[in-house]
């Protein structure tokens, strides 16, 4: 699978997990604060589950935040290796 395929379904987790998240994030806070954190612990692996979605948002987040200046760096580095040195160019390429 090429890139452009991973990077596209990494987004989409990203933003359908902003979804879930954003139920709850402010749920599972407002539980706590209110002290009816009782609520939470009934559900054993909920701070497991809560850590890893996080975990997950925040890995794919960094990625996605670093991959302008990945395709930036590539770009660069392919447009160095196609690019014809001016003594090899035609005389209608200096034209141009
Ligand atoms: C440490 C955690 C996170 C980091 C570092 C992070 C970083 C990013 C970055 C870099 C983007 C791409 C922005 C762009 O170039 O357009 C993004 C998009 C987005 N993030 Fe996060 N994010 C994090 C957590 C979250 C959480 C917790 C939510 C929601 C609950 C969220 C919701 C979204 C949404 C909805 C988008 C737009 C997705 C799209 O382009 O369709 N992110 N995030």
């Amino acid at each position: 699978m090429n890139m452009k395929f991973w990077n596209k379904w990494l987004r989409k987790s990203h933003r359908w997990l902003a979804i879930p998240m954003l139920i709850l994030i402010p749920i599972s806070l407002i539980l706590k604060l209110t002290g009816n954190g009782a609520v939470i612990a009934s559900i054993p692996q909920w701070e497991a589950i809560q850590s890893l979605l996080i975990l997950f948002l925040a890995l794919s987040g960094a990625y996605l935040y670093f991959l302008p200046y990945l395709n930036k760096w590539k770009r660069n580095r392919r447009q160095a290796r196609v690019r014809v040195p001016v003594n090899q160019q035609t005389r209608q390429e200096t034209m141009q």
